[in-house]
């Protein structure tokens, strides 16, 4: 009775101009790797559960990008939503279907566009929250050990206790200010949220009800045409009424039954260009290159990745972010790297 729940509706916008809104962040090899991060999750989960059990969420333009990416998935596992509302009611529909396939489902919600060490660690945290959620109340999530104020995350202020396992949270703050995070880490008692959660179908379904009662009802209605050839025709005639609202504001915020169990693997949600140092190799000058080869001179601390394997020649560049598509070269220093999404829509504002 385990289930998963795949999230890949979002524009991965902070990684532009790779990640375009036609392959965003998750359908791309961020890290050349060798495979897309999508691919690579899919293949994490599959070690957890029958690979028809794992849906994936997405928007409905990426229908083929999906079905190209992952093969080995049947068409009645690609959900597709007409349009962009954020997480929870993806998360919400989801559950909702998983719900009709099994009532004792358990449920794993998991983000597609993150980087993960450490499969065998993963697993025994997932198989650890499924063993709680299968017999108590809770909504579980993964806590990492934050290491600077970054106002990307969810922020999860935890029971203090020594007993292994499981923790209660107190609160849970979706994307705090600079002057909140840095309390939080000065206060102490605070892991990042992950955006991995661990529930059982019953239990997320009452959390909606009670938390967002209008959004349930809504998906609720569609109930008898969800795994039937009718269910695209609801979807597509009922999703825009819904609010677009991640399932952080929509659930965790609110809820009292929040647990969180430490990752025990390294995790990394490649938030933007400059997370790529931490997880990549970089030459004797601190350049970190993706792929295609790399001359430096008197070059140091770039962040270099190419369309099709160039050779890239800096001479006297430091610290800047050098990414190209198949039109589009952006060429920013490291500083600027939270402004992209700004830079991103004054371009897209041209064409
Ligand atoms: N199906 C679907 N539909 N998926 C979506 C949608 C949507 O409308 N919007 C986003 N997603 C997918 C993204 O592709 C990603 O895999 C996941 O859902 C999370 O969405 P993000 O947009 O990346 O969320 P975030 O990074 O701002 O914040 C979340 O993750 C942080 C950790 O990476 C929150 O859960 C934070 O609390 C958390 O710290
Ligand atoms: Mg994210």
């Amino acid at each position: 009775n385990h289930y998963a729940i795949l999230m890949a509706g979002g524009i991965g916008s902070r990684f532009w101009p790779v990640s375009t809104s036609k392959y965003p962040k998750q359908f791309q090899d961020i890290l050349g790797a060798g495979s897309t991060l999508i691919q690579t999750t899919f293949h994490r989960l599959a070690k957890l559960m029958p690979v028809e059990n794992i849906i994936i969420l997405t928007h409905k333009d990426y229908k083929e990008t999906v079905k190209e990416q992952l093969p080995q998935v049947n068409d009645e596992q690609i959900v597709l939503e007409p349009e962009m509302r954020n997480t929870a009611p993806s998360i919400l529909l989801g559950a909702l279907k998983i719900k009709k396939k099994n009532k004792d489902a358990l449920i794993l919600v998991a983000p597609s566009d993150h980087w993960i060490q450490g499969d065998v660690a993963f697993q025994d945290n997932i198989e650890e929250a499924f063993k709680i959620v299968a017999s108590e109340d809770k909504l579980i999530t993964l806590g990492i050990e934050p290491t600077f104020p970054n106002t990307g995350y969810g922020y999860i202020k935890y029971e203090k206790d020594d007993a292994e396992g499981d923790k209660h949270v107190l609160r849970f703050t979706e994307k705090p200010s600079f002057k909140q995070a840095e309390s939080f880490l000065e206060e102490g008692n605070y892991v990042w949220n992950a955006g991995i959660f661990i529930w059982s179908a019953a239990f997320i379904l009452e959390s909606f009800k009670k938390y967002h009662p209008e959004t349930f009802r809504l998906f609720q209605k569609g109930n008898d045409v969800y795994n039937t050839e009718k269910e695209q025709e609801f979807l597509d005639e009922n999703y825009h009424k819904t609010q677009s609202v991640s399932i952080d504001y929509a659930i965790m915020e609110k809820s009292d039954s929040v647990y969180v169990i430490p990752a025990k693997f390294k995790w990394n949600d490649l938030g933007t260009w400059k997370s790529l140092e931490d997880e990549l190799p970089q030459d004797d000058q601190h350049n970190t290159m993706v792929n295609g080869r790399l001359l430096p001179l008197n070059s140091t601390g770039n962040i270099i990745k190419t369309h099709s394997n160039k050779v890239v020649v800096l001479d006297g560049l430091h610290d800047f972010v050098v990414v190209e598509n198949d039109k589009i070269l952006l060429i920013t220093p490291k500083d600027n790297i939270q402004e992209i999404k700004a830079i991103r829509e004054k371009v897209m504002a041209q064409f």
